[in-house]
Formats: C-alpha cells, sequence, structure tokens
C-alpha cells in the first residue's frame, strides 16, 4: 500500500472525510500531535488502528468530535459540572471520560465501561470530523512505544506502507497530548498531564488526584499510560539538580564517556547550549518558554535517532504549566532514569 501525504485544504480534507466514512483509518493533524483516525462506529475500521499501531487491544482510544452537543450520544449520567467545563475547554486539549453509551463498541474502551471524548480545537482536524459524519476515533499516529508524532513527516516515518493516507497540517502547536481527566466517579481525577493543568481546571472542578506515575501503581486508571512510551531508541538520562552543577556534571559525564565509542548527544535549553562540551547538542527551546519546550520535545526524541544517537543526557525543565506534562514525558521516555545532584 502507497502512503500519501496530502497538504490539507479542501480537496484533501474531502478525500480524509471520505476515506473514514469508508472505513479506513487516516492521519490527521491536532492541536497537540497528530492522530490516526477511524470511523468510531465501525469496528473493523477501529481494529485497523490496532494493527497499523502495534497497540495492545486492551489500550482504550479516544473518541474525537466536532460538535460539543454529541458527547449526549457517547456518554451518560453526565456530572453536573461538564457543562461548565467544556464551556471553558473545548474545543482544546483536554479529554474527559465519562460512563459510555451502547453506542460506542467495546473495542473503542478496551473493554472498560467508560469513554474518553474529545473536542479538538485544530480547524484540519474539526473539518474532516465534520465532513466525515462520524466520530473519530484517533490514538497518537506512532507506532506504540514510540514518541508521539508533531510532524506529518513523523507520521510518514512510523505509518509508511501501513495506511493510504496523511494529511499535513504543519507542526502541531501544543506538542504534548491532551490532558486526560476522569469525571466517571466522584473523586475527579487527572489520569495524563497535559497544557489544561489541575490549576486551570480548579474553578470549575476540584480534582481529587492527580495521576503521576501510573506504571507504579497496581490497576492504572488510564490503561495506556502503563506501557514503555515516548522511547526513542537512544538511552536517556536526566539529570535534576541546580542548573550550573547539572552542566557540570554533563561535560564530566561528556568526558568520561568520550572514547567508548558511542555517539552522545546532549538535549538543553538555548540559554545554556554554549556551555556544552559536545559536538551534538540539540537546544529544546528557551527555559523561560514552557509552551516552547513542551512543542519541541517529540521532536527532538526523535531527531536523536534520525541522527543515530545512542546516549542522550537531558536537563530536567521548568515545570510549573504544561512543564508538568513535557516532564512526565521525558521522564517516562527516559524509563525514570534520572541522576539527581
Ligand atoms: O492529544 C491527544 O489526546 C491525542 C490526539 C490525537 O487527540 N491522542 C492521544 O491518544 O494521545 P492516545 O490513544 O495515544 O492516548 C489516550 C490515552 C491513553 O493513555 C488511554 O489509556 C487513555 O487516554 N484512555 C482512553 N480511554 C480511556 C478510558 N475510558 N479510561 C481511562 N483512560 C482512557
Ligand atoms: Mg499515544
Amino acid at each position: 500500500m502507497e502512503t500519501k501525504v496530502l497538504k490539507a485544504s479542501e480537496n484533501s480534507i474531502k478525500k480524509a472525510a471520505k476515506m473514514l466514512r469508508e472505513g479506513e483509518v487516516v492521519g490527521i493533524p491536532t492541536e497537540t500531535v497528530y492522530g490516526l483516525g477511524a470511523n468510531a462506529l465501525d469496528v473493523c475500521a477501529v481494529r485497523k488502528i490496532f494493527e497499523a499501531k502495534g497497540r495492545p487491544m486492551d489500550n482504550p482510544l479516544i473518541i474525537h468530535i466536532a460538535d460539543k452537543k454529541d458527547i449526549s450520544k457517547y456518554a451518560k449520567n453526565l456530572p453536573k459540572t461538564l457543562d461548565n467545563i467544556i464551556d471553558n475547554f473545548w474545543p482544546g486539549p483536554l479529554t474527559i471520560v465519562l460512563e459510555k453509551t451502547d453506542l460506542v463498541p467495546k473495542e473503542i474502551t478496551g473493554g472498560l465501561e467508560t469513554v474518553a471524548i474529545r473536542m479538538p480545537e485544530n480547524q484540519v482536524a474539526l473539518d474532516i470530523i465534520r465532513q466525515a459524519g462520524v466520530p473519530v476515533a484517533a490514538p497518537s499516529a506512532n507506532v506504540s512505544g514510540k514518541p508521539s508524532p508533531t510532524k506529518a513527516e513523523h507520521v510518514k516515518e512510523d505509518m509508511d506502507g501501513k495506511i493510504y493516507l496523511i494529511i499535513d497540517g504543519g507542526d502541531c502547536e501544543v506538542g504534548v497530548e491532551s490532558t486526560v481527566i476522569d469525571l466517571s466517579t466522584d473523586k475527579p481525577a487527572i489520569l495524563r498531564p497535559g497544557k489544561i493543568t489541575k490549576e486551570m481546571l480548579a474553578p470549575y472542578v476540584k480534582i481529587e488526584s492527580v495521576v503521576e506515575n501510573v506504571e507504579k501503581s497496581c490497576t492504572p486508571k488510564a490503561p495506556g499510560m502503563k506501557y514503555r512510551h515516548y522511547a526513542p531508541k537512544a538511552k536517556l538520562l536526566v539529570y535534576e539538580g541546580v542548573k550550573k552543577d547539572v552542566i557540570n556534571e554533563i561535560n564530566k559525564d561528556i568526558k568520561a564517556n568520550a572514547f567508548k565509542g558511542i555517539k552522545l548527544g546532549v538535549i538543553i535549553e538555548s540559554e545554556h547550549k554554549n556551555s556544552i562540551d559536545c559536538e551534538n547538542v540539540y537546544d529544546i527551546g528557551s527555559e523561560l518558554d514552557e509552551d516552547e519546550v513542551a512543542k519541541n520535545l517529540f521532536a527532538t526524541l526523535r531527531k536523536l535517532d534520525e541522527d543515530e544517537v545512542d546516549l542522550a543526557f537531558i536537563t530536567v525543565f521548568e515545570s510549573r504549566h504544561i512543564g508538568k506534562a513535557t516532564m512526565n514525558r521525558l521522564l517516562k521516555a527516559a524509563s525514570y532514569n534520572v541522576k539527581k545532584l
């Protein structure tokens, strides 16, 4: 099968919508990361997503809608807080887990009685969903375990020969996946951190818990979070401490590894890149701009593989806002391999 990449346009959007209606899988841009979309109500189409990604069937998918009102088709027993939350954060990078209706096939929810729903903000995504006229199930469009795709070329890398069409809507603005909140119980929880933080949600819902590291708890609430994730082939080591000490330690470790025949890389903020004594320094963006760092994270991890880096040293990033989500993804990618100074 040949995989076409078409720039987003009236024509290509029409084509994508038609393919979705006909039960095919299409790579689509969203504001967070690229998704691998299929008609959520077509079980055969949904199975193709799992196949293309190599995703375990017990890891549920998010249903993407283009009209807030559609939520009541797929979710029931809606909590009172919901209207306010949707009014403030949809369309946008917030996924909400609710009790599912019978319309939602179990193939999407990994057998759970709950369903995750999101209305994306990206105009191309909204146009595709609207024109398809069906709800669109979409996980991130990477091969399971790899960093999520934030550019159409990342989707092509992972999905070449596995799907017919990718719509290129340019770089994803947010760069980390949506925040997932669980409103299906009376204890609202953040199951996956993202751009929408607990503090931003506070006026509308009291979040009782934030799942920071679901791998270490026995029964993961967001099943996807228990798998190895976001990881490049390179081994990653994260340095935690005062910046000056981190820089010294990284430079020391570069020297110590210099003649081992492995390729080293360093990921660091723009302000510090000139203090690092290594051939392959990756600028992740300004330490003053958490949004920029989030946007660049996955592309930078993919760049390590492209450059065949074997071992990469990385600083802890500022994490007051979206940085929490960035660090959550980075630590998973690094398998929690942290050097504390
Ligand atoms: O930003 C995003 O959310 C992107 C774009 C494409 O919309 N999608 C995305 O999907 O990240 P995916 O499949 O890679 O991640 C969905 C996460 C997984 O951790 C999954 O386990 C969790 O949401 N999830 C889905 N349905 C759930 C449910 N019913 N209960 C708990 N967690 C659920
Ligand atoms: Mg994913």
